[in-house]
């Protein structure tokens, strides 16, 4: 059986998604740790097998050392946003002023990455554009979308992406044929058809150039 539970964590109010099949789970963007997580976790005695992240930024990994210490579970990120990890204490700091942890753990995936988990699979969809690592997770139904995309929008590509990069991405979000449920990085779920029929971006790609 296939459960997910949303926890909103951080200054930037991040989804952070606990994606669970039978007694195993994965957690996408760590950004903090919870502790309503850690007691969701406990409670139901859940096994967390990775914490995969959309992307770099600091909202989406800051919490990915203590979310792995507390787990047991292992990190990964894109190859390519993979220099962000090293940097989080200062990034983080430029943006908010407070210094980011230091986050010791840490793999990388590459475009063909799978990560299975209980009856599931994760597959990894590249989507460059708001950093060049940013990953979509594709698991059944189901598609995580970082800070690619969000209901009614996109996410911004002036904090290291690339607009051309960006563009390209959702021209490829758009012939996915499937109607897959969007659970973005920050605000509400969607569908994939709702947005490909009335979110300005998905409707006109250049815009994001
Ligand atoms: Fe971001």
């Amino acid at each position: 059986m296939r459960e997910l539970k949303k926890f909103v964590v951080g200054p930037l109010n991040t989804n952070l998604y606990l994606l669970i099949s039978g007694n195993e789970a994965v957690i996408i963007d760590p950004g903090e740790m919870s502790a309503e997580l850690a007691e969701y976790v406990k409670n139901y005695r859940i096994k967390v097998k990775y914490a995969l992240a959309t992307h770099g930024h600091f909202d989406h990994i800051n919490g990915a050392g203590k979310v792995c210490e507390s787990f047991g579970c292992r990190f990964f990120i894109h190859e390519k946003d993979a220099y962000m990890v090293d940097k989080n204490p200062e990034l983080m700091e430029a943006f908010t002023g407070i210094r980011g942890e230091t986050i010791m753990e840490m793999n990388t995936f590459s475009d063909r990455t799978e990560f299975r988990f209980g009856d599931e699979t994760i597959k990894v969809m590249a989507t460059p554009g708001h950093t060049p690592g940013s990953t979509c997770f594709v698991s059944g139904d189901l598609m995580f979308s970082g800070d690619t995309l969000f209901r009614g929008t996109i996410g911004r590509t002036d904090i290291g992406g690339s607009g051309s990069e960006m563009a390209r991405t959702l021209k490829m979000m758009g012939s996915i044929g499937e109607n897959l449920r969007v659970y973005p990085g920050h605000g509400p779920e969607t569908m994939l058809d709702h947005e490909k029929r009335t979110n300005q971006f998905m409707l006109n790609p250049d815009l994001a150039l």
